[in-house]
């Protein structure tokens, strides 16, 4: 059976994606500092699958620790790379926290597999900013970041590409992300925000089971159908199985050069006001929300051209707006009932 190191697989789109390589044949391997995360996701991920995988504490900052474990590997096929603070709001606080944890352990981890291996890279549109065409395509150009977290993601994506020009050996897939939301079918697990919740669908579950008060809309004079921003909000299985198509691919060998990027999103955008729209008539839950200003750093709209990730990795988002909400509405409330 394939061996697949998941780095921060214990996180909201690591322990998805562990359950997903799982039902897809995969044996995994978790390394996680537990930095972000709670270890009873390893319980909740073994509730799913039936067996909890292997489980590492590891911080990849620390490069002998690093070297001593992956001297002890001799069968990793590849390596999904999500262990990485992602916090905006706290990256523009604490910007050398950020470039630290985002660099040395991606640097770590590929120095120690000798540039040689399989590596799916966790990365993010916000490295388009806010494009000039849209839907975005994966050919668009970069801009500066809004925040040290977005720099740090623009930043990685160089570092792989530029090694991978000098070794032929390593073999990078980076993903970009558009917004994930929602949670597993089962509720066992989903999105799991330190505090407040700064992300919008997050914030929208707790203010409808009573932890926080009203939404805060920030901002309806955007030049969008309602006037609040717009998003590509993909389902977080969805997201998960594309990390296994990317996987499959580098197994095959199908990459038609050792880096490639590739769109996440469905291809479709949804304004701040839809999604509270969405997520009332998929729950029956009255939301509670007021307008104000916009949020400093914000885009005002972004959606993704998927055709080259149905193309190349042979996937596609299949869940939509409804069930993301139902999703992350049924995960709410389990942690109500099952608080971490
Ligand atoms: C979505 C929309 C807000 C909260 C960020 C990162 C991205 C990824 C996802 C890590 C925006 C609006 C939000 C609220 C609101 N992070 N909003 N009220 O900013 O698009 O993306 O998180 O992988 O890399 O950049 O996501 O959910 O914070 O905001 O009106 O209480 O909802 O202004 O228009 P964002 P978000």
């Amino acid at each position: 059976m394939s061996k697949i190191l998941v780095t921060g697989g214990t996180g909201f789109i690591g322990s998805h994606t562990v359950v997903e390589l799982h039902n897809a044949g995969y044996e995994v391997i978790i390394v996680d500092n537990l930095s972000n995360s709670n270890p009873k996701i390893l319980k909740q991920i073994e509730s799913i699958i039936g067996i909890q995988p292997e489980f590492v504490a590891l911080d990849l900052c620390d490069e002998i620790k690093v070297k001593e474990f992956v001297a002890a590997q001799t069968d990793i096929l590849g390596v999904i790379h999500f262990a990485a603070f992602k916090a905006v709001g706290e990256s523009v606080q604490q910007p050398l926290k950020y470039y630290r944890n985002n660099f040395y352990s991606l640097i770590n981890l590929i120095n120690e597999f000798n540039s040689s291996v399989k590596l799916v890279f966790s990365s993010s549109c916000t490295v388009y900013g806010q494009p000039d065409v849209l839907p975005v395509t994966e050919d668009a150009p970069t801009k500066k970041a809004e925040s040290p977290y977005g720099n740090t993601k623009q930043i990685a994506e160089e570092i792989l590409q530029e090694t991978c020009a000098v070794s032929p050996d390593l073999k990078v897939i980076s993903l970009r992300y558009f917004n994930p939301v929602g949670a597993h079918h089962t509720a066992l697990i989903g999105e799991l925000p330190i505090g407040v919740p700064q992300n919008l669908v997050p914030f929208i579950t707790q203010s409808a089971i009573g932890k926080r008060g009203p939404i805060t809309v920030y901002g309806n004079d955007y030049n969008t159908p309602d006037g609040s921003a717009v998003r590509d909000y993909i389902h977080v299985v969805d997201l998960a199985k594309a990390h296994v198509a990317a996987i499959k691919r580098l197994e095959n060998d199908e990459a038609e050069s050792n880096y490639e990027v590739f769109n996440l999103g469905t291809g479709t955008g949804s304004t701040v006001l839809q999604v509270i729209d969405a997520f009332e008539q998929s729950t029956g839950q009255k939301l509670n929300y007021t307008i104000g200003p916009r949020r400093d750093g914000d885009i005002e709209q972004v959606w993704g051209d998927v055709t080259k990730s149905a193309r190349d990795l042979g996937w596609k988002a299949e869940l939509g707006i409804s069930e993301m909400m139902s999703s992350a509405w049924n995960w709410e409330k389990y942690l109500k009932d099952n608080p971490f």
